[in-house]
């Protein structure tokens, strides 16, 4: 197992590339499972769940083969399986969108429950209302999801929560049902905007993605396409808030800035000065940074996925921050690996309540999950002394490079694998 080594205290400077975003990557790939030709979809990042993902493609048939690091051909005319059950889609939430895109494609279904990070209770429910909705008979058996429909007809269908991953489900078996499909209380992320972008682009008819009513025309055939993905919105704020709590200046380059809104206005409320171009951000960082109360929500409120982030940053902000996490019932697990770094924070129920001014120093820490693992980096980058991070296998499901992209902006932190010991870190640091 890999661990990464920060030795803390630097202050980040430079520009930093963003890669595509994972949470569109792991929609967009499953879409084209529905298409009746060859996609080639660019920006993808270099990531383990894109991985993941690609061989749960393979595993049911799709002909998958890299054009490049960040693009890749994906040609679904060889799909033969509507049962995808292996390991691959165990490993990753995002699975659960072969559900709808098999469901589309070949009217039944079979996938096995999705994986991903531990937040308390993740249920599927709206997403089976809306595959019922559609007409389709959905039972859970043995951890499988399984659909089937004589035929999709369309349905209007108002989701009780708003839910990410239930309107992008829908909406990929709705573009094959008859008639018109109305999504009620949708939610409204950037990475639904982009899936429609691609399933419209193939041939779809979908209405009103990024507001809460999307109207989805079905349609006979997909074609394939030439797609590029949006940037990553969460990467971007996880290197924004690295600058901030490191005193940095930091520009953050290939981003759609209008995205980033949420933290942008936290970041400036803590007095981080903000300086925004057509597709980059520049953070620069304060000696004396303010703290702040942040309240999670969906989009355009501010991300639960960068809410372990923050938490790291307010441990060292002047004055007592609180947070509430109003989309997961239970992501603050990562809290005691934090404190072990100096973060005094007591969590009560769905908040936590940080005080500020924290002298971090450098400790041994396990990664829970992947947005906690980026947080521990993120308080290593500021703490006195040495942190391991262990666990990283959860940052690289998210992360491309983050160790290289962290060091290239002054950090001092490397990657070590299982039986590294303090002594060959010291001798790889005065090799490099
Ligand atoms: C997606 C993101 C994840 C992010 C989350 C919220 C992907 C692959 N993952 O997850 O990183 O943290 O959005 O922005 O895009 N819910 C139900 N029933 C359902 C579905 C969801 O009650 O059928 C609840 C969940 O328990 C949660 C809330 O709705 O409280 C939001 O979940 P959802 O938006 O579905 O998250 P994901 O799509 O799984």
């Amino acid at each position: 197992m890999e661990s990464f080594v920060i030795n803390g205290g630097q202050r980040l400077k430079g520009d930093v590339f963003i890669n595509g975003a994972k949470n569109a990557g792991v929609a967009v790939i499953p879409a084209t499972v529905m298409s009746s030709g060859v996609c080639v979809i660019d920006n993808l990042p270099n990531i383990e769940d894109i991985t993941s993902l690609i061989e749960a493609m393979r595993d049911i048939g799709a002909k998958c083969s890299f054009r490049d690091e960040h693009s890749i051909i994906i040609d679904s005319r060889s799909i033969n399986n509507y049962i995808a059950i292996g390991e691959p889609v165990r490993k990753i939430r995002a699975s659960y969108y072969l559900i709808g895109a098999l469901l589309g494609r070949f009217k039944k279904a079979e996938v096995a429950l999705p994986g991903g990070c531990n937040f308390g209770n993740r249920p599927i429910d709206q997403h089976i209302k809306g595959f019922k909705a559609l007409g389709a008979e959905v039972m859970i058996e043995n951890g499988i999801v399984k659909a089937h429909a004589k035929e999709l007809i369309g349905a209007n269908i108002y989701l009780d929560v708003v839910s990410v991953g239930a309107t992008i489900n829908i909406m990929l078996a709705a573009t094959f049902a008859e008639g018109q499909t109305v999504i009620e209380n949708a939610a409204k992320e950037p990475h639904i905007i982009d899936t429609a972008n691609l399933l419209n682009m193939m041939g779809a008819n979908i209405k009103g993605a990024g507001t809460d009513v999307i109207r989805i025309t079905g349609v006979k055939e997909l074609k394939g396409v030439e797609y590029t993905i949006i940037p990553d919105q969460i990467e971007a704020g996880t290197y924004m808030i690295a600058a901030a709590i490191t005193g940095g200046d930091v520009t953050v380059k290939n981003i759609i800035p209008k995205h980033m809104d949420p933290l942008t206005a936290k970041l400036s409320e803590m007095h981080c000065s903000i300086f925004e171009g057509d597709d980059f951000i520049r953070v620069v960082g304060n000696s004396e940074l303010i703290s702040t109360n942040i309240k999670t929500s969906a989009y355009p409120g501010f991300p639960t996925d960068l809410q372990p982030q923050m938490t790291a940053l307010l441990s060292i902000a002047k004055g007592t921050g609180v947070i509430t996490e109003n989309v997961w019932e239970n992501r603050f697990q990562y809290i005691d690996e934090l404190k072990r770094l100096g973060c005094q924070v007591t969590v009560e129920g769905k908040v936590a309540v940080i005080e500020g001014g924290a002298k971090l120093t450098g400790s041994k820490v396990n990664a829970t999950d992947l947005r906690a693992g980026a947080a521990l980096v993120i308080a290593a980058l500021a703490a006195h002394g040495r942190t391991e991070i262990g666990n990283i296998r959860f940052i690289d499901r998210g992360y491309e490079s983050i160790e290289k992209k962290l060091a290239s902006l002054g950090a001092n932190i490397v990657r070590i694998g299982e039986g590294s010991t303090s002594e060959n870190i010291s001798f790889m640091k005065k090799t490099v």
